[in-house]
């Protein structure tokens, strides 16, 4: 039996740091279970373009000083991305890609593209210049069922897309169905996706145990059994077109717990643990190392960390609650007992 882990530093593909005050908080703890963490950019007042891009790095740095952590940029996808704006996010070493929202599907996104096709002069650009595209793929059309959403998107867009294009390197965040795993399993060495601890934990049932529950609630939404059990396979496979992003998402809990609660799952302070504890329970804890280590690293073109963390085997239960401000944020498992620590060395 395994009882402890040491990797090098992990990478969080996909994660939101916010601002201000929550900013602060969540960026430690990233910080600390994290070598790097690519940032995404639906802020209030969104991260158009790259100076915007390395104003928010250079906040986040200050949260983080102290911590071996570097934040990877992303710059939400515009219609007034030209020419010239790529060459700069190409040339930044702190721009990692360009995150595409299509308009209205969650947090943020109301800015997004209103027509995918629309992006196709844009996506040309970057494929030429090898910017990577990070997707939210799930259609916007609230006549689709949203179950059906990711499903829908990768049919009618995505498919397509990848044969316009098909050098442009494109990762499909936070995938939720087995159609996306199968869509990413076979498609060629451009095409990868990230996957969140929550779409491996629960199924939808998760949504409505004892009652309605706000913080199972995300976007892409927990789906089927049969889904969660594919996008589970893809992470232990040890295929390299799956990697770990988190997606932790943090809203406070006043506004998760309203009228229209916010979509989003916080897991940051205790990712890694989580990711152990999945693994483990499924007997796959030696598959960790390349799924939160190096697929991405290697996606993204980046170097592995030299730098290492250590998972012991141990008790360890995950905090009720976490103070931001003067509210709190609820946390993924929160209260419950797991059998994973991070991450000293
Ligand atoms: O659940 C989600 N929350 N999904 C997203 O795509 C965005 C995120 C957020 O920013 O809160
Ligand atoms: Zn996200």
């Amino acid at each position: 039996m395994i009882n402890e882990l040491i990797i090098p530093k992990p990478d969080d593909m996909h994660l939101h740091l916010r601002e201000g005050g929550m900013l602060k908080v969540v960026s430690q703890h990233s910080a600390s279970q994290f070598g790097r963490a690519i940032v995404m950019p639906n802020l209030k007042k969104p991260v158009t373009n790259t100076e915007l891009a390395h104003e928010y790095y250079d906040d986040i740095k200050i949260h983080t000083k102290g911590y071996d952590f570097e934040p990877l940029m992303t710059i939400y996808f515009n219609e007034n991305l030209t020419l010239e704006e790529l060459k700069k996010i190409q040339a930044s070493s702190r721009v990692v890609g360009i995150k595409l929202y299509p308009k209205g599907v969650t947090t943020n996104s109301n800015m997004g593209v209103g027509s995918f096709e629309s992006g196709y002069k844009i996506f040309e650009m970057m494929e030429k210049l090898d910017v990577p595209l990070l997707i939210h793929g799930e259609v916007n059309d609230s006549k689709v069922d949203i179950f059906d959403r990711e499903k829908i998107f990768i049919e009618k867009y995505l498919i397509r897309a990848h044969k316009e294009f098909p050098n442009l390197r494109i990762v499909l965040e936070h995938i939720s169905t087995k159609d996306a795993t199968e869509f990413v399993r076979e498609s060629s060495s451009k095409i990868a996706a990230s996957i969140t601890p929550q779409h491996l934990l629960y199924n939808r049932n998760e949504l409505f145990l004892g009652g309605l529950k706000p913080h199972a609630f995300c976007l892409p939404v927990l789906k089927r059994e049969e889904h969660r059990v594919a996008v589970l396979d893809a992470a232990i496979s040890g295929n390299s077109k799956f990697f770990l992003g988190t997606d932790s998402a943090p809203h406070k809990r006043s506004e998760k717990e309203s009228n229209c609660g916010c979509a989003g799952i916080y897991s940051a302070l205790n990712a890694m643990e989580i990711y152990a504890e999945i693994f483990d329970r499924n007997n796959a804890i030696e598959k960790l190392e390349n799924f939160s280590s190096k697929f991405g690293a290697d996606f993204y073109k980046l170097s592995q960390s030299k730098n290492k963390i250590k998972l012991l085997r141990a008790n360890n239960k995950i905090p009720n609650n976490i103070k931001v401000d003067n509210d709190t944020i609820v946390p993924l498992m929160a209260g419950q007992e797991i059998g994973w620590n991070c991450c000293d060395i």
